[in-house]
């Protein structure tokens, strides 16, 4: 057993000191999966972070056994049989907490994967120009009235909000007339994210797709089924080519490479319905970059970019595989 777990007030009773700042987390993701994933992180650093570890499970609503299971189980064998024994849980608990686990490993696995395809990233690759940093000066390169539509899903934080302004004003600058912004959100800041991008660009249409996970946003005790996907047109309006589905299925979750992964099938859909080949999409959050790839696969432009350099690393490697 680890020593450092002595430190952990396991007394539920206990007045717990305020959550630290730094230990923010997307309300998308799943509670135990940030909880684990943080564990994996920091078990190895010293006591002291364990204890607000501890902390953090409160703010992350990981219950006080799965967090106690999830700390303990990582030093007992990892079958099955001996977790149930060692750690006294039910058979639910330790089959989702080994689910959260092996997920992990075979994350761990995919990342040095793409750690070494995006060594093979083509630079020259005239078709889809991908840039790190931050959009709202990247997208200074990017001329008047040039691109065909934007594909992309801003980060779900209230603290991100602004960017939707900047976001819609930047849209409305570099689409043709007329042209699509098309933006996966979440519903909790559903009214001022639609205000925001309204200061500049048309309201068209709203979309939305069926989610296979279903993550928890506590302030409103709601289990999320379906995302909202925004559609806001650059004035004037006018009717799109194709008639859509504004209902979406997805197959299935792909967050094998990055935990805001979306999955290709959305967004191939909503490309080949709302571009031809050869068009020029923007997609300033690329994150793992869905956009990208799922543009290179059809045959569509693409420009591309991301602030967080691990984010970006994983779009080139994306790239480089597809
Ligand atoms: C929800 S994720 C995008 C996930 C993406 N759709 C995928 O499938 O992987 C949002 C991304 O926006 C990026 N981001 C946040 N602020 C940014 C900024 N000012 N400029 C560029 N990228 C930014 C984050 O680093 C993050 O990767």
């Amino acid at each position: 057993m680890n020593q450092s777990l002595d430190l952990i007030p396991f007394d539920k009773k206990i007045k717990l000191p305020d959550i630290p700042d730094h230990w923010d987390y997307d309300e998308s993701v799943s509670k135990v999966n940030t909880f684990v994933y943080k564990w994996k992180t920091l078990k190895d650093e010293a006591p002291e972070v364990l204890e607000e570890l501890w902390i953090a499970r409160e703010k992350l609503s990981v219950s006080h056994s799965d967090a106690a299971n999830i700390m303990h189980g990582t030093k007992v064998p990892r079958t099955w049989t001996n977790y149930c024994e060692d750690i006294g849980s039910s058979r639910r608990v330790v089959n989702r907490w080994l689910q959260n686990y092996n997920r992990l490993q075979n994350q761990e696995e995919r990342q040095l994967e793409i750690e070494q395809l995006s060594e093979k990233y083509d630079h020259e690759d005239e078709t889809i120009k991908i840039e790190c940093g931050d959009f709202r000066d990247l997208s200074r390169k990017i001329n008047d009235e040039s691109i065909d539509i934007i594909i992309t899903d801003p980060p779900y934080p209230y603290e991100f909000i602004n960017l939707w302004s900047d976001l819609a004003e930047i849209a409305s600058r570099i689409l043709k007339p007329s042209g699509f912004v098309i933006a996966y959100t979440g519903k909790l800041y559903l009214l001022e994210v639609m205000n925001r991008l309204g200061e500049h660009l048309e309201y068209y249409w709203m979309m939305s797709y069926k989610m296979t996970q279903f993550p928890v946003v506590h302030p409103r005790r709601v289990n999320v089924t379906s995302r909202p996907i925004l559609v806001y047109q650059k004035s004037p309006i006018k009717s799109q080519d194709e008639y859509f589905f504004d209902g979406l299925d997805s197959k299935g979750p792909e967050k094998d490479d990055h935990d805001w992964q979306q999955s290709n099938d959305t967004f191939e859909y909503i490309i080949k319905k709302f571009t031809k080949p050869n068009d020029l999409i923007y997609e300033p959050f690329l994150g793992s970059g869905t956009t990208a790839v799922c543009a290179k696969k059809l045959k569509r432009r693409c420009i591309g970019h991301d602030i967080d350099e691990d984010a970006f690393n994983i779009t080139k490697g994306r790239l480089a595989e597809n």
